[in-house]
């Protein structure tokens, strides 16, 4: 274990670079509600590479569904100019994205107020150290070990948390595959320090880890996760060179119906697919993990954000999965927990309904491997603060969105067999 840990600083110092700056860049979302004004909105995407923050691409942009994307200040006068004379409604979610980014770490104080501790997110190093305390601390309970590395060298990490006994079933908990969406780790070290904090106390999570083991991938994506850190706030993808640019989409390159719809083969693009199915050592690496734990592994859930959605398969196909009534049910549940605790709103259906067709994604391809019950949070929020939300949204949403997990473990731990 000391060795891994040492590894994990291996590819931390890069040569310092200014990171990008988004001064006066503007966030516009855009409610297209006829197939013409899609039609238009790809139109624009194609003249002007319009940076999708969701969907992630314009193919997958679909009438009354939101687009949102990010232009510099003096495109968007002329994006704004061509949506007015279309007569295409717009909001602009953000006037300025630079302060955005500096707003996520503006706490509000929370002074003289033991249980009103202050989470933070996390950068990786912090993260990885964390990862390796939690398992030396909890012996019985958390054991840490390596899947794999990343393309600059770093091991990905894998927690897994519950009481050590043979024949468990396992839900595995995937968390960071998108890098700049630091609520989704934050969630994974969240789940994984409540545990600990309440094995032996809370009656329904002792019974879970009890029962079932808890596969956790704090940080999926830690390349880009880093460069989220260092160099580019808005960093998506991996950081592995394709010709002029660098990364690949790792929720677009599993082996599933990959790059069906033949829209992501620019590897300029944020949802480039990869260069084959699994072409990415990060994606080899989870795909090799579920696949030498099939028979334990019940469910999978991946994490995201934004949007306040939850997803389930298939994303590469319009038709219902073979057990739909069953999967949307539990969705229904596991969402009527989440909201209740603090009337947060969301959405839920299958991938293809809700945001439209994606081939190679972890969840679609989990599902097709044999695990019944895979699911995608897209996490707070759901307009505002869209990547970069504010610190102290980390605990209210890591709340209220463990009680949906629970629905979700405690249904897998109901299952035969
Ligand atoms: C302390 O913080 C918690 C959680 O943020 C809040 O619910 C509670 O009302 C606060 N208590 C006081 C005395 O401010
Ligand atoms: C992808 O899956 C197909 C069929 O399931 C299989 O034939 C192929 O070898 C797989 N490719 C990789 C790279 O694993
Ligand atoms: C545990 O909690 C889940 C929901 O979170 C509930 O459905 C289940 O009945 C609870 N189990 C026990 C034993 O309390
Ligand atoms: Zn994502």
């Amino acid at each position: 274990m000391m060795f891994l840990l040492l590894c994990l600083f291996i590819g931390a110092s890069v040569g310092v670079l200014t990171p990008r700056r988004y001064d006066n860049d503007k966030v516009f979302r855009i409610l297209p509600k006829t197939e013409k004004e899609v039609e238009f909105i790809k139109y624009l995407d194609n003249k002007m590479q319009l940076d999708f923050f969701k969907p992630a691409s314009s193919h997958q942009v679909i009438p009354n569904n939101p687009a949102d994307f990010h232009t510099s200040a003096e495109e968007s006068e002329i994006i704004m100019k061509f949506l007015e004379k279309k007569g295409i409604k717009f909001d602009i979610l953000s006037e300025n994205l630079q302060e955005t980014i500096e707003r996520q770490f503006q706490v509000v104080e929370e002074k003289n107020n033991r249980s009103g501790r202050i989470f933070r997110y996390q950068p990786w190093e912090k993260i990885a150290t964390w990862a390796f305390s939690v398992a030396l601390r909890n012996p019985k309970l958390v054991s840490m070990m390596e899947i794999g590395k990343t393309y600059e060298g770093r091991p990905i990490i894998l927690l897994k948390v519950g009481k050590q006994k043979a024949c468990k079933k396992g839900i595995i908990l995937e968390c960071g595959i998108h890098a700049r969406e630091w609520i989704s780790p934050a969630f994974c070290q969240w789940f994984v320090n409540e545990a600990v904090k309440t094995y032996g106390k809370d009656k329904n999570m002792t019974r879970l880890l009890d029962r079932v083991t808890f596969h956790v991938i704090p940080v999926f994506n830690i390349d880009g996760y880093v460069w989220s850190w260092t160099q580019d706030r808005l960093w998506r993808k991996n950081r592995k060179p394709n010709g002029e640019c660098i990364g690949t989409d790792l929720n677009r390159n599993f082996n599933i119906s990959w790059n069906k719809f033949e829209k992501d083969e620019d590897p300029c693009m944020q949802a480039y697919a990869g260069t084959g199915p699994e072409s990415e050592v990060e994606t080899q690496a989870f795909s090799t993990y579920i696949r030498k734990n099939l028979d334990s592994i019940k469910a999978h859930i991946s994490f995201h954000s934004y949007g306040q959605m939850l997803l389930y398969p298939y994303g590469h196909a319009e038709e219902n999965i073979p057990n739909h009534e069953i999967v949307e049910k539990l969705a229904v549940s596991a969402l009527e927990a989440l909201s209740g605790l603090f009337g947060t709103k969301y959405i839920h259906g299958s991938i293809s309904k809700i945001i439209g067709l994606v081939s190679g994604s972890s969840i679609d391809w989990s599902y097709e491997e044999g695990i019944k019950y895979s699911f995608g949070f897209e996490l707070r929020d759901g307009k505002i603060y869209n990547f970069l939300l504010p610190e102290s949204l980390i605990k209210p949403t890591c709340q209220e969105t463990m009680l949906a997990v629970k629905v979700i473990a405690n249904h897998v731990l109901k299952l035969e067999t």
